[in-house]
């Protein structure tokens, strides 16, 4: 097992990335696929995917300090350490006795479909939580960026993103929350400091809609009372809007582009984001980053592998209104 405290002590100005739920993302080609028949796939290749992780691979590329963390159980989680180390992308992996998960995503390119096979992954045994526990306590420091993205594995209960937002807030460190139903509803009183649902996510956590801007101001505001300093509402190729607890609200939108695969455009912009706010930029310089990065993600077959250059020429095409 690592030493934590040895790698906490380097992180200063790094970014925490915590994928909890892990994959390899295994994706194969059939021809003519076929349910309950064999098929024989022409091609197959496997990345370490997770929202976490993508979050972590794309804030890798735009030059951030990178540390991943979450749990990895068995050969599956030494396969995703291993890709990890090969971009010299840092971790520090809570080991567990269950084996990290394999996603499938069966591809018949002739039929145009695609499916997608999740495994649950493991569960977390209690003493596998506390130790996580501890490690996220020691990485909690002041000023630290953090992102916690994607759903919970089982074993840790609705509640944990709460307990890991609120432990950032005691410590005065930021937390950047990306996920979806009662985790996402049950962390908002905990403030972390950002919270970033697509427009499903809004609608199906507040009940409104996220081009009601009255609604989204509203919203931005209670949230403020919890310490949720930011509220980014993701509209796919229309942007998003910003809304902060003061009433400020603004529209980014990326420019026109042919979509190619969108799948980790949120996790590209959540990336762009929280590597805009740890170098102190201003809210629509941190928007013009993270709709870069989301945007760029969506132009091209990879799920969060975005070049710095790329992204680099896309934030000036980024219109950002003050609404
Ligand atoms: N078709 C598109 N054209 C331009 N930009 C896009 C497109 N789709 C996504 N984006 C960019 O990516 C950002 C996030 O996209 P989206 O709202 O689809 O996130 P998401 O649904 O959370 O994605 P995921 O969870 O699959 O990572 C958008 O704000 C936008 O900047
Ligand atoms: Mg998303």
């Amino acid at each position: 097992m690592n030493d934590h405290r040895m790698v906490v002590e380097q992180t200063d100005r790094t970014i925490i990335c915590v994928s909890l739920n892990s994959a390899i993302d295994k994706r194969l080609l059939v021809p003519g696929f076929r349910l309950g028949a064999v098929s024989r796939a022409v091609q197959a290749d496997a990345t370490a995917g997770g929202k976490g992780l993508n979050v972590a691979r794309v804030a890798h590329a735009l030059g951030a300090s990178v540390l991943a963390t979450g749990f990895a159980g068995g050969g599956n989680g030494a396969w995703i350490m291993r890709k990890l180390d090969e971009i010299a992308l840092r971790h520090q992996m809570v080991a567990v006795a269950q084996e990290t998960r394999v996603c499938l995503n069966i591809i018949d390119e002739s039929a145009g479909q695609s499916t997608e096979i999740l495994e649950p992954g493991p569960e977390i045994a209690a003493a596998e939580k506390a130790e996580f526990m501890a490690l996220w306590a020691e990485m909690c420091k002041p000023g630290q960026w953090l992102t916690l993205s994607g759903s919970l594995p089982r074993g840790l209960g609705e509640a944990f993103y709460a307990q890991l937002a609120a432990k950032a807030r005691e410590a005065g460190a930021h937390a950047v929350l990306d996920t979806s139903g009662m985790p996402l509803k049950l962390a908002l009183s905990s403030g972390p400091h950002t919270v970033k649902p697509n427009e499903e996510e809004f609608r199906q956590c507040f009940d409104a809609d996220p081009r009601d801007r009255a609604a989204v101001r509203r919203i931005a505001a209670q949230l403020g009372e919890h310490g949720v300093q930011a509220l980014l509402v993701s509209l796919g190729r229309e942007g998003c809007l910003a809304a902060l607890p003061d009433g400020r609200l603004w529209l980014a939108a990326p420019p026109a582009i042919d979509a190619v695969n969108a799948v980790g455009s949120g996790d590209s912009f959540v990336a762009g984001w929280t590597v805009a706010c740890s170098l102190g930029l201003d809210v629509p310089d941190a928007l013009r980053l993270a709709i870069a990065a989301g945007t760029v993600n969506a132009m091209s077959p990879g799920t969060g592998q975005v070049s710095r250059e790329a992204v680099d020429a896309m934030v000036d095409r980024v219109q950002v209104t003050a609404l």
